[in-house]
């Protein structure tokens, strides 16, 4: 019988549009790690939906490893709980879809680093950071990232880009207009989303005084004001 006739409480739980977007960025069939799953609810779905035969849910706390155990608990024959620092608590291969969401830019960063079998084509990364989106943008253009897919998104009045990264092997530097706005122009929300990031950059800019890295903020600054895009 499928899932959602069996029992209310087998029904897969709701996701905020963020997680949505991150879930539609799961090949479907595939193994997935929900790095820093906390409640849980993205493995939940995942398994509950069908997406993924397996799941790997994960979380460096044991508290949030509860929740997760909890909310997962319908679907315990496909979704595994493991505790650990990130991407530590994975063998090399283990998981194809690799997801990390709600986790600053920089420990995202520091979590890919530390696991250079993740750059191997077949990884599949989707990452939401809660901050610096341009910095882990730029992160994955110096570390031979392509962004396959992007998608905006607004949870609870942030602004959100959830990434669909894949490792191609061709390092670049971008453009700060890139690292900035992403792939996201033409999208529902990009307007607003670019106006926010301008907002951040302002205030960045005010801590600055004068000297090189001023003027190239200053520089994208007019790039945005003028309504230029990558
Ligand atoms: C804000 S929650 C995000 C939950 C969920 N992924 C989401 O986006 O709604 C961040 C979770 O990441 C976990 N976390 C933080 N650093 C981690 C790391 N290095 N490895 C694994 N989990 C981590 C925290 O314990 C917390 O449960």
């Amino acid at each position: 019988m499928p899932i959602s006739q069996s029992s209310p409480d087998k029904r897969p739980p709701a996701l905020d549009a963020r997680l949505a977007a991150a879930a539609a960025f799961v090949r479907p069939g595939h193994t997935a790690a929900d790095i820093g799953c906390d409640h849980g609810k993205l493995s939940a779905y995942l398994a509950a939906t069908g997406r993924c035969p397996r799941v790997l849910a994960c979380d460096v706390r044991e508290g949030p490893l509860q929740k997760a155990r909890r909310t997962c608990a319908p679907w315990a024959d496909r979704v595994e709980l493991r505790r650990g620092d990130g991407l530590a608590v994975l063998a090399p291969g283990e998981a194809d879809d690799i997801v990390v969401a709600g986790l600053g830019a920089e420990t995202i960063i520091e979590i890919l680093a530390a696991a250079p079998w993740v750059l191997d084509g077949s990884v599949n990364l989707v990452l939401v950071p809660a901050t610096k989106h341009g910095l882990l943008r730029r992160w994955l253009a110096h570390n031979g990232f392509a962004l396959a897919g992007e998608t905006l998104c607004n949870a609870a009045g942030r602004w959100y880009a959830v990434m669909d990264a894949r490792y191609t092997g061709q390092k670049r530097e971008p453009d700060a207009l890139w690292c900035v706005c992403g792939t996201v122009r033409g999208q529902p929300g990009a307007e607003q989303y670019r106006a926010w990031q301008l907002g951040k950059i302002k205030k960045t800019r005010r801590g600055l005084g004068a000297g090189p890295q001023a003027a190239a903020v200053d520089r994208l600054i007019q790039q945005l004001e003028a309504d230029q895009w990558p």
